[in-house]
């Protein structure tokens, strides 16, 4: 997708300043207080737009999975917005949220977590269609085998379970379960993180096809830099619960300028005109969200942290017109 089509397009889905906040208890429970809070998302904000695929990517910990959940509350948020076709999803009563629940689904890295053990698969895809109430019997049952199809299994497979699958099958058959109600967003978390290499494409391939006959929008976290590179439009950055980079996939890539996501690339092969990026290898592991680093959170592992960057907390810049950075070297 251009830029110009992105910017002409009203956001589907826009992320404002969530916040999500866990209460830590100490070693003995409750008895022993609250011993801090773990501030795994802290003021993300984002828009997906209509068809297209907004990369989230970070390394463990970072706070990606617990955004894509706070966004469809499953847990609930601490604090922000989430508008949906204009709607803050965040002020909605929760046993009205069937609409919303409908139009965003989830797939999950483990497939397993909404396959059944003990139903058959046809039944299980078929499962949101009676939750919502679909068609009658006959419809119902159309619509899954078409499903089934667009995810390249087959009528066979119907009477199945789940441990009869592959790993590969069995992420298309959570795809399947999710596409079922013909959503308009879905929210994947590391959907090809478990699967083998060769694997990994095809179910990449398969998002993407999918995507294009279905209208799809996608939010796609992962660790994997490869990954998120083959199938974002734009990609946000996380560290410690915060996105510190977010670039349209070319610009990132030629320009890095977050020290932190220089660094993630750094790990990755480069192409031809990217030779002359810097290679920075990250001192350290990530450190505790319960009590993290002061000023910018990443000067404790920044090659370039300047006395500032102990100090004060950068703010977000914006680059180019859709590359923005929230880092003191930028100021
Ligand atoms: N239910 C929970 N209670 C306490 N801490 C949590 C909970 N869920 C996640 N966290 C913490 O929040 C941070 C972000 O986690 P997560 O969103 O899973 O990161 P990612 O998906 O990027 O690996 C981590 O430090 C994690 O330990
Ligand atoms: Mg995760």
């Amino acid at each position: 997708m251009s830029l110009h089509e992105n910017k002409q397009k009203e956001p589907l889905l826009s992320v404002q300043h969530v916040k999500k906040y866990f209460s830590v208890t100490g070693q003995w429970g409750r008895l022993g207080g609250v011993k801090g809070q773990v501030k795994a998302v802290n003021d993300v904000s984002f828009r997906l737009v209509e068809g297209e695929t907004y990369g989230l990517v970070g390394e463990s910990g970072s706070g990606k999975s617990t955004t894509g959940r706070a966004i469809l509350r499953l847990t609930e948020p601490t604090d922000g917005e989430v508008f949906y076709q204009n709607e803050n999803i965040f002020q909605v009563p929760k046993r009205k949220l069937q609409r919303f629940r409908k139009d965003v689904q989830m797939v999950f890295q483990d497939p397993f977590s909404s396959l059944n053990p003990r139903k058959r698969i046809g039944k299980t895809i078929e499962e949101p269609l009676h939750i919502h109430r679909v068609g009658n019997q006959k419809e119902r049952r159309e619509r899954v085998l078409d499903i089934l199809d667009k995810v390249g299994m087959g009528p066979e497979h119907y009477y199945r379970f789940p441990h009869e699958f592959s790993g590969g099958q069995r992420q298309r058959l959570g795809l399947a379960r999710a596409l079922v109600m013909e959503p308009k967003v879905v929210i994947c978390d590391e959907p090809v993180s478990a699967l083998d290499v060769s694997i990994q494409s095809q179910v990449v391939n398969l998002l993407k096809q999918l995507q294009t006959e279905m209208d799809l929008a996608y939010l796609f976290i992962t660790h994997d830099i490869s990954v998120v590179r083959h199938i974002s439009d734009r990609i946000g950055v996380m560290y410690l619960g915060e996105i510190v980079e977010e670039a349209p996939t070319d610009d990132l890539f030629s320009s890095p300028l977050h020290p932190y996501t220089q660094a993630l690339f750094s790990a990755v092969p480069r192409t031809k005109n990217e030779r002359n990026r810097e290679r920075i290898v990250l001192k350290g592991e990530i450190p505790s969200p319960l009590n993290p680093p002061t000023g910018c959170k990443f000067h404790t592992r920044c090659p370039f942290a300047m006395d500032i960057c102990k100090r004060e907390v950068p703010k977000r810049k914006k680059i180019e017109p859709d590359h923005f950075v929230t880092c003191h070297l930028y100021e």
